[in-house]
């Protein structure tokens, strides 16, 4: 499995960090460092880091970081080995043989093929006299061909064999069908999952083929049959569109909910349309949304659950710094409805119009009270003022303000005092929180991932100290003593500490980029420590981070040891009383 460390070496020289995080972040010099708009949160400061001299990538906001082989799993959604191909590619290596790699691989690549083929048929299919149904159903639709062609939609026929026929013939085994998931089994015999259905093949942002969703030509229970699964399809991490929305020149993303949407918005012009996949939107989703744009129009149905759906995710995307804005869709159930109904213009208007998702929210609060009711109306207004004494400039307080003054019916003063309250109280909270937090500066010292914890304080900084310096300087591994991975206190700096000493022993690279078998929360950490301690190494300084390890260790040994003198004493006194 693992990979040769003089390949991994070799590999990490010839991808510098900085080139291969340029092709996603742009990134300014600042020092030593470079600095740019974090790939992996949505930010508008840039907090995202890169050290070319130490090989690091370390982000201040989210604390995600680590070498160029992370970054590429972290940015491309990749596995170890899949992130070291897609480097040793980059810089025209050749990775050297592993079986279990390799084979991982081919089957990948043998996939994306498959579902290629599989699209190519589908496609095909629709144009045949055995589609003549679909096709009938695609132009009621009001779907163009230039549109059909452009997303690859289909059509699967309404036969048991079709595909697996058509599939088996390019050579694809039985096997190969089931883990593209296109086939169902029955007594050991397969046959074709997707029958008489409008198929929509769902790409990656690469443009790869990954799964489909197969859509009934009538009112038929389930409307839609989505590909399950597999080893190339994870509906968490992809959206539907966003192949081709990424080329848009729009500044904002349209987040609609139904394939036919997506397909319809392109149609008519709108390019930066995407659905999720048949599930609510996921984290993972808004943060690959987070990667092409600042701002999402949310374009769910006017119906209930539509509702609720744009509820949950309205923080979901906050939360990653993109400005969401609300569209209402009105007349019509979803955009494919209005585009045909109304036009684009008439569109254009809507997302113009759509409303901030302050507006937004401010209506779903009014929504749940009856303004008629003197209790209910306190509530409303205190609920209101909540939500406005959180926006950031006063401008808007006074805007949102105001609507909430007029419809509840009380003065402006009256409201500009209930948003103070609710200011205050939220100012107070974030005080003893903040409190709590210089109350407590060892707290503060504890690394932010909760899975790592530094028992012995004193010790852990100085082995935080001995990690950044050597890294920054391996010859001082020559000059570390008797200093040894079991003596630091804590468990994963060891760790960390005995490969660098082993490498450096072996004349290999020492560098955070190299590191292995590390979590990617580890590795983070490691990279965090590494950007919190700049400035020159000094000597003097490091020699002192030693001898406090090796001292703390001393002292802990001899603490339990006087544990253990004092339970025997103990237990003779015991013993004693009773003899
Ligand atoms: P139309 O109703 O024909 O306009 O289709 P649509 O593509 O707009 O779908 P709709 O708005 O009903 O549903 C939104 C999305 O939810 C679809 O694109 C599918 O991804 C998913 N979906 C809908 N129905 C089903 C279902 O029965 N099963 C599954 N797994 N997903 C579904
Ligand atoms: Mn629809």
């Amino acid at each position: 499995m693992a990979f040769p460390a003089s390949f991994i070496d070799e590999l990490v020289a010839r991808n510098p960090i900085e080139d291969v995080v340029g092709q996603y972040v742009s990134l300014k010099r600042s020092g030593a460092n470079m600095f740019g708009l974090c790939p992996f949160h949505g930010e508008k400061t840039a907090s995202f880091s890169v050290a070319p001299d130490k090989g690091i990538y370390y982000c201040f906001g989210c604390h995600k970081g680590g070498g160029v082989v992370n970054f590429m799993m972290e940015v491309e959604g990749l596995s170890y080995p899949d992130a070291v191909r897609s480097l040793a590619k980059r810089a025209g290596m050749e990775v050297p043989e592993d079986e279990q790699y390799q084979s991982r691989y081919r089957q990948q690549e043998r996939l994306w093929a498959l579902m290629k083929e599989a699209g190519r048929f589908f496609y095909q299919q629709l144009y045949a006299p055995a589609g003549a149904k679909c096709l009938e159903y695609v132009a009621g639709r009001g779907l163009s061909k230039s549109i059909v062609t452009r997303f690859g939609i289909g059509y699967a026929p309404d036969s048991w064999n079709a595909l697996v026929d058509a599939m088996r013939k390019k050579g694809y085994t039985d096997k190969e069908l089931r883990d593209a998931d296109l086939v169902g089994e029955k007594n050991g015999r397969i046959y074709d999952r997707f029958r008489n259905r409008l198929m929509f093949p769902i790409f990656d942002v690469r443009g790869n083929v990954i799964g489909f969703g197969g859509r009934v030509l009538d009112d038929s229970k389930p409307k839609y049959l989505n590909s399950n699964e597999t080893l190339i399809f994870n509906k968490r991490k992809n959206l539907f569109g966003l192949n081709f929305a990424k080329k848009t020149k729009q500044p904002y993303m349209i987040l609609v909910e139904g394939n036919i949407d997506v397909v319809t918005l392109h149609q008519y012009g709108f390019d930066n349309a995407v659905a999720s996949l048949g599930t609510s939107l996921t984290e993972e989703q808004v943060t690959l949304l987070s990667r092409y744009t600042e701002q999402v129009v949310l374009t769910y149905d006017g119906d209930e659950a539509g509702q609720r759906a744009a509820q949950r995710a309205i923080p979901m995307l906050e939360k990653s710094g993109i400005q969401v804005k609300v569209l209402r869709m009105k007349d019509a159930k979803d955009p494919d409805e209005f585009l045909h109904k109304f036009g684009a213009d008439r569109f254009k208007l809507l997302l113009e119009d759509s409303a901030n998702r302050v507006e937004y929210q401010l209506n779903a609060i009014r929504s749940k009270y009856d303004l008629r009711v003197d209790d209910e109306k306190i509530k409303f207004v205190q609920e209101a003022a909540e939500l406005i004494s959180t926006l950031d400039s006063s401008v808007k307080r006074e805007v949102y303000g105001g609507r909430v003054a007029e419809s509840a019916g009380i003065s402006l003063d009256a409201m500009k005092l209930e948003v103070n309250k609710a200011f205050k109280r939220r100012m107070a909270r974030e005080r003893k929180r903040q409190e709590k937090i210089d109350l407590a500066p060892m707290q503060a010292l504890q690394p932010k991932d909760r899975s790592i914890r530094y028992d012995n304080m004193k010790s852990a900084m100085a082995e935080e100290g001995i990690i950044a310096q050597v890294i920054r300087e391996p010859a001082l591994l020559d000059k570390t003593g008797m200093l040894r991975g079991e003596d630091f206190s804590v468990e994963l700096l060891g760790r960390v500490f005995a490969q660098l000493q082993t490498r450096h022993k072996q004349g290999l690279e020492v560098s955070v980029a190299v590191l292995s078998e590390l979590t990617a929360q580890e590795m983070s950490h490691i990279t965090g420590i590494c950007q919190k301690h700049q400035g020159p190494v000094n000597e003097d300084a490091f020699h002192d981070c030693v001898r406090i390890v090796l001292n703390e260790k001393q002292r802990s040994k001899v603490s339990s040891d006087d544990d253990l003198l004092a339970l025997q004493k103990k237990l003779m006194e015991s013993k004693g009383t009773k003899g």
